[in-house]
């Protein structure tokens, strides 16, 4: 497996940090592609458990190099804090590398996250606050800062002044705050930009060197397919590209250059934020879901939504963002329930769906049609092998399977690296 992407096939929280810290046993470079520190990916190793937001689930071991590449938005702050983190708690962060070509989510693009959203008001997308929108909408717009800029101090102080003056408008006139100090800025992410420089790199060489050598390179995607910039429920999205898409322009390599796509499906849906959502519960299932889940974000602590599990969803997901197997995390989650569903189509005024519909109207307004099946009722969390999971289990398995058309590959019942197996046949 040289190459292999990790992409969310839901709303995110799927499970990437466990999944992609598991791959990254045996890989040699692990690369975050897109997104910022509104990813919260969770590693549970043994009695610890670490929640990384901007470095890859691969900094565990020292074997491999972790990658922040040119399609992620850094704030440096939390970057070094992360850093510390990691290394007070034993972990040596030296080897990280940070694509030069990244851009740097600055003060005000966390000020404009929250003014937006305040302003939004009802229509709120229910964004982590993290000032990733606006970083992103900056570099469209060619007025972002990148990584480089920061070691090329007077480049960086006219580039910063000529942002921070049109901003300072904007913040001002229309939304009626107190305007930022550009010199003030700089000094500070001068300062952070003196403690990264060893870290920075062409990292998109980096990459391609390894891919090119026969090295082992996991793609570890943020956030997940639903709320892909151009795939996902648009507004209710993040402002870059979770698909496997994203990670070819994320960090710089051709569709050649990737072997296999690693879509993740929890056994049912979650999502944090706004948006819609056919199959969420507002019933006490949804509340067990929640509650034997720990359906709570890593980021945020909010609360997630939570609902059956969506296989016109995930047959989209499969589809756009380019998966070629799956991975089914929590499984276990549903071991309480004796009967589970899974929506095969929507209906809305009198038409049937079987295909994510092209007009989004259609989600707010459609009644899933489920599909019912057999619970197991009872407790997974040892099983360590297909042949040992109950009957119904491997039924649920094997038909989301089939709905999603591709291979189901790996089967997860707990955060732990070991409750993970493949899945057998029979
Ligand atoms: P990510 O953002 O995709 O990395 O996912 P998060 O870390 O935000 O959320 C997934 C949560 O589920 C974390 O708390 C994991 O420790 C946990 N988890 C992962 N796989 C399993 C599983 O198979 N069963 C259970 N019960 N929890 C899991
Ligand atoms: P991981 O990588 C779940 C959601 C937010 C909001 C929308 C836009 O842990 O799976 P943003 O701050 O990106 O502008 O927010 O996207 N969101 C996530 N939901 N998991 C994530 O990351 C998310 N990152 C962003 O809740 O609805
Ligand atoms: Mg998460």
């Amino acid at each position: 497996m040289p190459a292999t992407v990790v992409v969310g096939a839901q709303w995110g929280d799927e499970g990437k940090g466990k999944i992609a810290n598991l791959l990254a046993q045996g890989a040699d470079v692990v690369v975050r592609y897109q997104g910022g520190n509104n990813a919260g990916h969770t590693i549970v190793i043994g009695e610890e458990t670490f929640a990384l937001s901007l470095i890859p689930a691969g900094v565990i071991y020292p074997n491999v190099t972790p990658v922040i590449g040119n399609g992620c938005v850094i704030d440096p702050k939390v970057l070094l804090a992360e850093m510390k983190m990691l290394a007070d708690r034993g972990i040596d962060p030296s080897k990280l590398k940070v694509s030069s070509n990244a851009h740097v989510i600055m003060p005000y693009h966390r000020k404009l996250d929250s003014l937006r959203e305040r302003y939004l008001g009802r229509q709120q997308i229910g964004t982590t606050k993290r000032g990733i929108g606006p970083a992103y909408l900056d570099k469209y717009a060619r007025v972002g800062i990148r990584i480089q800029d920061l070691y090329d101090p007077k480049i960086f102080r006219d580039k910063l002044e000529a942002v921070v003056k049109e901003t300072n408008k904007v913040l001002t006139k229309v939304y009626n705050q107190l305007a930022f100090d550009a010199s003030e800025i700089a000094e500070e992410y001068l300062g952070y930009a003196t403690r990264l420089e060893p870290h920075v790199d062409d990292t998109a060489l980096l990459v391609w060197r390894a891919i090119r050598d026969g090295q082992n390179v996991i793609f570890e995607g943020a956030q997940g397919v639903l709320l892909d910039i151009d795939h996902g429920t648009y507004p209710f999205v993040t402002s870059s590209n979770p698909t496997s898409g994203g990670a070819l322009t994320g960090v710089g390599i051709g569709p050649a250059d990737i072997d296999r796509v690693l879509g993740l499906t929890k056994a049912y849906v979650s999502r944090v934020g706004t948006g819609p959502f056919p199959t969420e519960l507002f019933d006490e299932v949804g509340e067990a879901m929640v509650r034997v889940g720990g359906e709570y974000g890593t980021v945020t602590g909010r609360r997630r939504r939570c609902g059956w599990l969506d296989a016109v969803a995930l047959r989209y997901a499969v589809r756009v963002g380019g998966i070629t197997e799956l991975a089914l995390m929590k499984l276990d989650v549903l071991s309480e329930f004796p009967t589970l569903r899974i929506a095969t189509g929507y209906l809305s005024e009198g038409v049937e769906y079987p295909e994510f519909p092209r007009q989004q109207r259609v989600l707010y307004n459609c009644d899933p049609i489920y599909e019912d099946l057999k619970g197991w009722t009872t407790d997974i969390t040892g099983v360590r092998d297909w042949a040992d999971l109950p009957g119904d289990a491997r039924t649920y398995v094997e038909r989301i399977e089939e709905l999603a058309g591709v291979p189901i590959t790996m089967i997860s019942v707990g955060p732990q690296r070991s409750a993970t197996f493949p899945k057998g046949t029979g």
